[in-house]
C-alpha cells in the first residue's frame, strides 16, 4: 500500500478520483488539500467532505489551501463543474466537520521537512505545491513520487488552443513547480486524459452492477456531460483526474518518455506546457510526459473499485462493451 497526500480541486472528476483513491486497497491517503480551481475553495473543502461522508472516511484530514493563483486573478470552471462544483446535484453534507487549521501549504511544506515515503497526487492547479516549496526549497526531494494531472503535449488545450485548465488558471505555479521541484514530475495531461470518456454506455453498465452507485455517478456527472455534448458534441464526459489515480497504482497502464519541460507564463500562449522532447534547450530532463494509455485496464480498475465488484467480471464485461 503506497502512502499519498491528493491535492485537488473537487470539482466532478476530483471527486470520482477521492472515491476510487480512498475504497483503492493500493492507496493510503493520509491527507486532502484543497486549492482554488474548479470550484473556490471553500466549496471545494465541502465537496472533499462530501466524498469523505459518501466513503464513511472523515477520519482523514482535509487541509484548505489557496484561494487564488500566485499571481494571476482566480479564474473557476464552475462553468463545467456546475456552481457548487459537483455538476448542481445539489448533495448536502450531515456531517460539520472543519477542514485542520493549518493552511495547506504551510502543512505540506512541514510534513515533507524531512524525506518520506509518501507522493503527492496534484489533481488540480499546482499553487499550494508552489506555495509549500517557496516554503520549503527541499519539499521535492523529499517526496516519494510527484504525479500531477494537467498539462498537454500534443493534445489541444481545453482553455485556449495550447493550454489545459489546471496549468492555465495559475501557470506562475505550475513554472515554479516544474522549475524548482528537484524531483521527476510525472504529467498526467490531456493526451491521455482525453481517452478516458465515462460515456452513457459505461454509466448504463454502472446502473447493471450497482445501482446505488450509478444514481450518484449520474447526479454528478449529468452537468458535466452537458458540458460535453454543447462544447464538443460528445457523448459522454472526459474524466481526467482518476486516471491520475490509476497511473500512480499502476504506472505501466501508460507509456511516455522523459523530457525538460517548463510553463508559458505570459502571452496567447499562457499556460501552455513547453515540452522539450529533441532538448533544443539542452536541459536535464525533469518530468515524464505520458503520451499513450491502456484504456480497458483504467476502466478495469476503477470501475472494479467504484463499483465493488469481481475484477474479473468487470474485465469480461468490458471486452464485450464499446468503450469508445
Ligand atoms: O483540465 C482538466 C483538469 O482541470 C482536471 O483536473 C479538472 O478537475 C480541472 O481541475
Ligand atoms: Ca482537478
Amino acid at each position: 500500500m503506497q502512502q499519498v497526500i491528493i491535492d485537488c480541486d473537487p470539482g466532478i472528476d476530483d471527486a470520482l478520483a477521492l472515491e476510487y483513491a480512498i475504497k483503492s486497497t493500493e492507496l493510503e491517503i493520509l491527507a486532502i488539500t484543497i486549492v482554488a480551481g474548479n470550484a473556490p475553495v471553500d466549496i471545494g473543502v465541502n465537496n472533499a467532505f462530501k466524498v469523505l461522508e459518501r466513503c464513511e472516511r472523515l477520519d482523514i484530514p482535509v487541509y484548505r489551501g489557496s484561494e487564488a493563483p500566485l499571481k494571476r486573478s482566480y479564474v473557476s470552471a464552475q462553468d463545467t463543474h456546475g456552481m457548487d462544483g459537483l455538476g448542481e446535484s445539489g448533495i448536502n453534507r450531515q456531517s460539520q466537520v472543519q477542514p485542520q487549521e493549518v493552511p495547506a501549504e504551510k502543512f505540506l511544506a512541514d510534513f515533507f521537512v524531512k524525506k518520506r515515503t509518501v507522493g503527492i497526487l496534484a489533481l488540480g492547479p499546482l499553487t499550494n505545491i508552489a506555495l509549500a516549496l517557496q516554503f520549503n526549497p527541499e519539499l521535492g526531494r523529499n517526496i516519494q513520487r510527484f504525479v500531477t494531472m494537467g498539462g498537454t503535449y500534443k493534445s489541444h488545450g481545453n482553455c485556449s488552443p495550447v493550454a489545459e485548465y489546471n496549468y492555465w488558471c495559475d501557470p506562475d505555479s505550475a513554472k515554479l513547480v516544474y522549475e524548482n521541484l528537484g524531483q521527476l514530475i510525472e504529467m498526467v495531461g490531456l493526451d491521455v486524459t482525453r481517452e478516458i470518456v465515462f460515456s452513457p454506455t459505461i454509466l448504463e453498465y454502472c446502473r447493471r452492477i450497482n445501482p446505488d452507485t450509478h444514481d450518484y455517478l449520474q447526479k454528478i456527472t449529468q452537468f458535466y456531460f452537458d458540458f460535453h455534448w454543447e462544447y464538443e458534441h460528445l457523448l459522454g464526459c472526459v474524466i481526467n483526474d482518476p486516471l491520475a489515480i490509476a497511473y500512480y497504482i499502476d504506472p505501466e497502464i501508460c507509456t511516455g518518455f522523459e523530457s525538460y519541460t517548463t510553463v508559458e507564463t505570459e502571452s496567447l500562449s499562457i499556460g501552455q506546457t513547453l515540452v522539450d522532447r529533441y532538448n533544443f534547450w539542452k536541459k536535464k530532463p525533469n518530468t515524464k510526459i505520458l503520451e499513450t494509455v491502456n484504456t480497458k485496464a483504467f476502466f478495469t480498475q476503477f470501475l472494479t473499485v467504484l463499483l465493488d465488484a469481481p475484477e474479473a467480471m468487470i474485465a469480461s464485461d468490458l471486452n464485450l462493451l464499446q468503450l469508445g
